[in-house]
C-alpha cells in the first residue's frame, strides 16, 4: 500500500497536501515534493541506470522555527514513510564513546516496525475485539462441559450445561451492549517490570544482538493477576489479542522493505558538524569530520546491520537541515556536499505568515487550544483582530529579543491563555469566551514591553 500510495502522489499533490499544514516556504515544499517523486521515478528506472542516479537528498538551510522539521515530518506522514529525526551533533565518530551514525538506521527500522505493527493490528482489530469478548465471557461465566466438569460429582447434567449456555449467551449480549463495563474482573497480565536493567557494552547492537532480548527469552515470562473494570480489561486484552493475531515475521519483512524504499531520515543541525572556516584547525574539528566521513557511506548507500537483518540505505531519503550561521554548506567535506545536491533556503517568517500560521492550518495552535478548552465545555473564540495582534506581538518579540520563528507563537499563546487555563472551570464559569484585541493587550503588553520579562517568559 505504502509504495503505491507514494507513487500516486504527484509533486503538485504533495505540495498541496503540505500547504494544509505549512505556511509559505514554497521553494522547500517544491524541492521535497520533487525529491519524493524522484525516488519513485528512480526506482522505476532500469537497473543499470538506477544505481547511477543520485537520490535527491536535500539540505534545508534556514533559521530556527521556520518549518524545516515540520516540512520533513509532514512529508513523511503523507507518504506514510518511516521517519526519524536525528541531530548530527549528537553523533560521535566510530571507535569513540557515543552514538555512532548507523544507529539512525536502526532507529528507523524500529520506527518502521512499530508503524507496520500498528497498521496490522488495526486490520485485525475486529477479530481481536471478538476474541477479547470471548475471553471476558469465559472469565465472567466459565463454560462447563457435559462430562467431567468441575462439579463435585465429576460431571454435569445436561440441564446444567443448558443453563450455563443460556447464561453465557445472555452475558455475551450484555457485554456487547456495554452493560457490564463497570463490573470488576480478575485477569492475568504479564508482569511488565523487568527484574534487572541490562546495559550492554558499547556497540553491542552492532552485532545485531540485544542482551535484554537474549535474557528475556531465557527467563520465563511472569504473569500476575489484577482486578480491573471490564472497560480497562478490554484495553489490556485487546493489546494481547491483536499482538497474537498478527504475523511478526511478516511485519518485520514489510517494515524492512518500507524502510529501504520509503524511509526518510532527517538530520538536524548538520551545520554543527561542518568545520567552520572561521574556526581554525584542530580541536573538535577532527571528530566532526570523522562524523561526516561516517555519514558518507550511509547517505551514499550501503548496508547497515540491524538486529532484524541488513538494511540497504540506497533509496532512503536524507534531508539535512541547519541554520548555517557560522559554517557554510561548503564547509562540509566535498563528498558529503555532493550527496545533498538540492539546497533550499528557508524564508524567515513575517508577521503576516504568523497570522496565517495561527489561523489557517488544520492543526493551527488556536485550534489546538480550542480543543483543550472544549474538554471543559468551554468554547473559545479568537477575533480576527486578536489573531493579528498576537502575530504582531510575536514578530515584535522576535525582533527585539531573539528570532525563534514560529516557535514564538507557542510561548506567546501559552502566556496569553495562562489565566484562562488556570481559572477554568473553578473560577471562570462562562462557557463561551471571546478573545479580542483588548484581551490580548491586557494579557501580553506588560510582558512584551518589559525586555527582561519577555526574555524569560515569552
Ligand atoms: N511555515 C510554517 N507554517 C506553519 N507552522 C510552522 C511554520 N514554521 C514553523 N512552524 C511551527 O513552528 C514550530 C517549529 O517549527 P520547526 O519546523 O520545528 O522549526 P525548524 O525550522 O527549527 O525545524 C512547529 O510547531 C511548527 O509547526
Ligand atoms: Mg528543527
Amino acid at each position: 500500500m505504502s509504495q503505491d500510495n507514494q507513487a500516486q502522489l504527484t509533486p503538485f499533490q504533495i505540495v498541496s497536501e503540505l500547504d494544509k499544514y505549512i505556511i509559505g516556504q514554497k521553494d522547500a515544499k517544491r524541492s521535497v515534493a520533487i525529491a519524493l517523486r524522484n525516488r519513485w521515478r528512480r526506482m522505476n528506472a532500469d537497473e543499470e541506470l538506477r544505481n547511477e542516479i543520485i537520490p535527491n537528498n536535500i539540505m534545508l538551510i534556514g533559521p530556527t522555527g521556520v518549518g524545516k522539521t515540520e516540512i520533513a515530518r509532514r512529508l513523511a506522514r503523507l507518504s506514510r514513510a518511516p521517519f526519524v529525526k536525528v541531530e548530527a551533533s549528537k553523533f560521535t565518530e566510530v571507535g569513540y564513546v557515543g552514538r555512532d551514525v548507523e544507529s539512525m538506521i536502526r532507529d528507523l527500522v524500529e520506527i518502521g516496525i512499530s508503524m507496520v505493527k500498528i497498521e496490522m493490528q488495526e486490520r485485525v482489530s475486529e477479530k481481536a475485539a471478538e476474541a477479547v469478548e470471548k475471553r471476558l465471557l469465559d472469565i465472567l461465566i466459565p463454560p462447563i462441559k457435559s462430562v467431567h466438569g468441575g462439579t463435585p460429582t465429576g460431571f454435569n447434567s445436561s440441564d446444567d450445561v443448558d443453563l450455563n449456555e443460556k447464561t453465557r449467551a445472555k452475558f455475551l449480549e450484555k457485554l456487547k451492549a456495554g452493560d457490564l463495563e463497570d463490573r470488576k474482573v480478575e485477569i492475568e497480565v504479564s508482569d511488565k517490570k523487568p527484574s534487572v536493567q541490562v546495559l550492554g557494552p558499547q556497540g553491542m547492537e552492532d552485532f545485531g544482538m540485544n542482551i535484554q532480548d537474549m535474557l528475556g527469552n531465557m527467563v520465563p515470562k511472569k504473569t500476575k493477576k489484577r482486578t480491573m473494570s471490564i472497560t480497562e480489561a478490554r484495553k489490556v486484552l485487546l493489546g494481547e489479542e491483536s499482538e497474537r493475531l498478527i504475523d511478526h515475521d511478516s511485519a518485520i519483512q514489510e517494515a524492512l522493505s518500507r524502510v529501504q524504499n520509503n524511509g526518510i531520515v532527517f538530520i538536524d543541525e548538520v551545520d554543527k558538524i561542518a568545520t567552520s572556516s572561521a574556526n581554525g584547525k584542530g580541536g573538535p574539528d577532527v571528530s566532526r569530520q570523522g562524523v561526516q566521513r561516517d555519514l558518507l557511506p550511509i547517505v551514499e548507500g550501503s548496508n547497515v546491520s540491524t538486529k532484524y537483518g541488513m538494511v540497504k540505505t540506497d533509496h532512503i531519503l536524507f534531508i539535512a537541515s541547519g541554520a548555517f550561521h557560522m559554517a557554510k554548506p561548503s564547509d562540509l567535506i566535498p563528498e558529503l556536499q555532493g550527496r545533498f545536491p538540492i539546497r533550499v533556503e528557508m524564508q524567515s517568517l513575517t508577521e503576516d505568515d504568523f497570522y496565517q500560521i495561527l489561523s489557517k492550518p488544520k492543526t493551527a495552535l488556536t485550534k489546538q487550544y480550542q480543543a483543550l478548552f472544549k474538554a471543559d465545555g468551554v468554547t473559545i473564540d479568537f477575533t480576527d483582530e486578536a489573531i493579528r495582534e498576537i502575530a504582531h506581538l510575536a514578530a515584535q518579540v522576535n525582533d527585539e529579543v531573539e528570532n525563534i520563528g514560529a516557535r514564538r507563537l507557542h510561548t506567546i499563546l501559552s502566556s496569553l491563555l495562562e489565566e484562562l487555563m488556570f481559572s477554568i472551570p473553578d473560577d471562570i464559569k462562562e462557557t463561551a469566551i471571546t478573545i479580542d484585541k483588548s484581551y490580548v493587550n491586557k494579557q501580553l503588553d506588560g510582558l512584551v514591553k518589559n525586555r527582561d520579562l519577555s526574555h524569560f517568559i515569552l
